[in-house]
């Protein structure tokens, strides 16, 4: 099969990539460095022609809900508009669970995006799936004041990437399904405790004061609000699992 895979290079995207590749597939990868910028439309048409499928694993980092909701509709429309002109068959969207329960600048972008998914014209699958565990490193940079990282209250069921993204080329096999089921780790962890456990296992040291995010968004972090129902589809790699086979230091 003919993939095509939108941030081909980022976390997700990259294994998609990979398993997409091992399994036969030809995979074109829709990113800048090979020519193509999904949010103005440049290079998409002649990195399309002949495709079946698209997997979009877009991201940008935001937090403001306008820049979010511009970023996922534009690059979702321009997607969804090549698409249409090369005969893509259809359109999977990596999106994540609980992005309709907490409110959430790039959330709302994510949710916009899913909407314009859901209303475009090329046969469609969203895939919602949890935090993954790389989630951890990404917040211990971002989380930062000065030299202190916090360490943020959280409850997350998180996942390996490498199991969302198995199910997303299983999703481009199988052809469009709407929503698919949700996708989650197989245990609810504490952020903050994966934070000091990957800070302590790739030898970062220092205080790590835990901190709840402030507003309803931290609230919604710190309820559950973003955890998967009972009827989510679980991996099997937990967080620790993954934690012992990454690199110390
Ligand atoms: N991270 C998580 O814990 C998590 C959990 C659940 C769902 N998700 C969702 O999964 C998706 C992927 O997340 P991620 O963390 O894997 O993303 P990421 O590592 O930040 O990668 C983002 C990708 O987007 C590409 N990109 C950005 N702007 C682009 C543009 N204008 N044109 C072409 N390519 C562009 C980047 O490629 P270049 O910079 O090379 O162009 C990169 O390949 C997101 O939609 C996110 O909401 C993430």
């Amino acid at each position: 099969m003919e993939i095509a895979v939108a941030g081909g290079t980022g976390i997700a995207g990259s294994e998609v990539v990979r398993i997409a590749q091992q399994r036969g597939h030809r995979v074109r990868v829709l990113t800048r460095g090979n020519g193509v910028d999904v949010r103005s439309g440049d290079g998409l048409d002649a990195l399309l022609d002949g495709v079946e499928v698209v997997v979009d694993a877009l991201s940008t980092s935001t937090q403001s809900a306008r820049v979010s909701t511009e970023f996922f509709t534009g690059t979702t429309s321009h997607l969804l508009a090549a698409g249409l002109r090369a005969g893509v068959r259809h359109h999977v969207a990596l999106s994540i669970v609980g992005v309709d329960r907490a409110p959430h600048g790039y959330y709302a972008g994510k949710l916009a995006q899913e909407q314009a998914v859901q209303s475009g014209q090329v046969p469609w699958t969203v895939q919602r799936a949890t935090q993954f565990h790389d989630f951890a490193s990404q917040l211990y940079r971002n989380a930062s004041v000065g030299p202190l990282h916090l360490a943020v209250r959280m409850l997350t069921q998180p996942i390996a990437v490498v199991e969302v993204a198995t199910r997303l080329v299983d999703l481009a096999e199988a052809g469009p399904t709407g929503r698919a089921r949700d996708i989650a780790g197989p245990r609810e962890e504490q952020m903050s405790e994966m934070m000091r456990a990957w800070a302590a296992h790739t030898g970062r040291r220092g205080w790590m004061p835990e901190m709840g995010l402030p507003g309803a968004f931290g609230r919604a972090l710190r309820d559950g609000s973003i955890l998967p129902g009972d009827d989510a589809d679980l991996g099997t790699v937990s967080f620790e699992d993954w934690l012992r086979a990454q690199p110390r230091g």
